[in-house]
């Protein structure tokens, strides 16, 4: 056993939703999404050392605390257990997606986390394994074990990969509004807000995802959670108007926001619109097809992994 760390530096990029519809309440009192995820080049930075040995040390640091705990230690604890392997584990987490916006950060820290600390370890945990570990911790987690575009059903932890679309550029608006995510679901499971036919949503959503393979035109969904966010917000729907006014299609709330999106036709037009949203946090944007998002955990894992597979493979296992 060697005393020398096992070191990656890891990006953990963000996701926006490309449409959402929840559809309702189930009997473990999740809602049923159906939903487009799509990673984007927004990330956090997350170093990561293992150091193999008898006793089982934990250590995390974060550029900014973190509200109601660190995912990435639970992500690491479950990873240990599952692999059966002790040693210490040291984490750095240099957050830049902002928290509560929707956007998926602690999600795809955690994801990092799954991918990263068994190939340091020197364990192979399959797919099924990793998916399983992911919805444990939360139901955006399982999408960053995937990357790209991908339709969810269920808890949003049913994942189907959709082929890589072309390259956008885009916009991620942050405004400084907490969203309660659990809050705005139970909004939306209200009766007065469930009305239209469960049958029409679902067709709609299919006819959404359908277009999102091979369209000319950017296809344009919806997301449900700006009926109930943009009551309680007003000036989310505004931040979505100038967008529109803008170019940009579709522009969106991302997940219960209050993060919105709005995708444009170059990154010239994308950057032409920044100087619009002055005093707001604004990023510019790419999106993160699955090659590039495989590429990147390639590089990033380097002399860990044996050859270009996925999940990235150990080479100590
Ligand atoms: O799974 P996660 O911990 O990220 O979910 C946070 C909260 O969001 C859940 O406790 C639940 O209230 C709500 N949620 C939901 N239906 C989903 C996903 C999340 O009601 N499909």
């Amino acid at each position: 056993m060697s005393a020398e760390p096992r070191r990656a530096r890891l990006r953990a990029p963000a996701k926006i939703n490309l449409g959402l519809k929840v559809l309702g309440r189930r009997p473990d009192s999740y809602h049923e999404l159906r939903t487009v995820f799509q990673t984007i080049s927004l990330a956090d930075t997350l170093e990561i050392g293992f150091t193999p040995g008898r006793s089982t040390a934990i250590e995390v640091s974060s550029s900014i605390e973190i509200p109601g705990g660190n995912l990435v230690e639970r992500a690491a604890a479950l990873v240990l257990d599952t692999a059966k392997v002790s040693g210490r584990v040291s984490m750095q987490l240099t957050k830049r997606i902002p928290m509560g916006a929707g956007l998926g950060g602690g999600s795809s820290d955690a994801a990092a986390v799954l991918l990263a600390l068994p190939v340091l370890a020197g364990r192979r945990l399959s797919i099924e394994t990793l998916l399983g570990m992911g919805a444990c911790l939360g139901s955006d987690v399982p999408f960053f074990l995937l990357g790209g575009a991908a339709v969810a059903l269920s808890r949003g932890t049913e994942l189907y990969p959709l082929p890589d679309a072309r390259a956008a550029a885009g916009l991620v608006v942050a405004p400084a509004i907490h969203v309660s995510t659990p809050e705005a679901y139970r909004a939306m499971a209200a009766p007065e807000l469930t009305s239209a036919p469960v049958q029409n949503i679902i067709s709609s959503f299919q006819s959404f995802v359908w277009r999102q393979v091979g369209a000319a035109d950017p296809a344009s969904g919806e997301n449900d959670f700006e009926s109930v966010v943009f009551v309680q917000h007003p000036q989310l729907r505004a931040l979505k108007r100038r967008l529109l006014t803008l170019g940009a299609r579709p522009a969106m709330l991302s997940g219960s926001g209050s993060a919105l999106f709005g995708l444009f036709a170059s990154r010239e037009e994308a950057r032409r619109a920044l100087p619009a949203f002055g005093g707001q946090r604004v990023f510019l944007i790419s999106v993160v097809n699955r090659a590039r998002y495989r590429g990147l955990w390639w590089r990033a894992l380097g002399a860990h992994i044996a050859g270009k597979v996925w999940p990235p493979q150990s080479r100590y296992a």
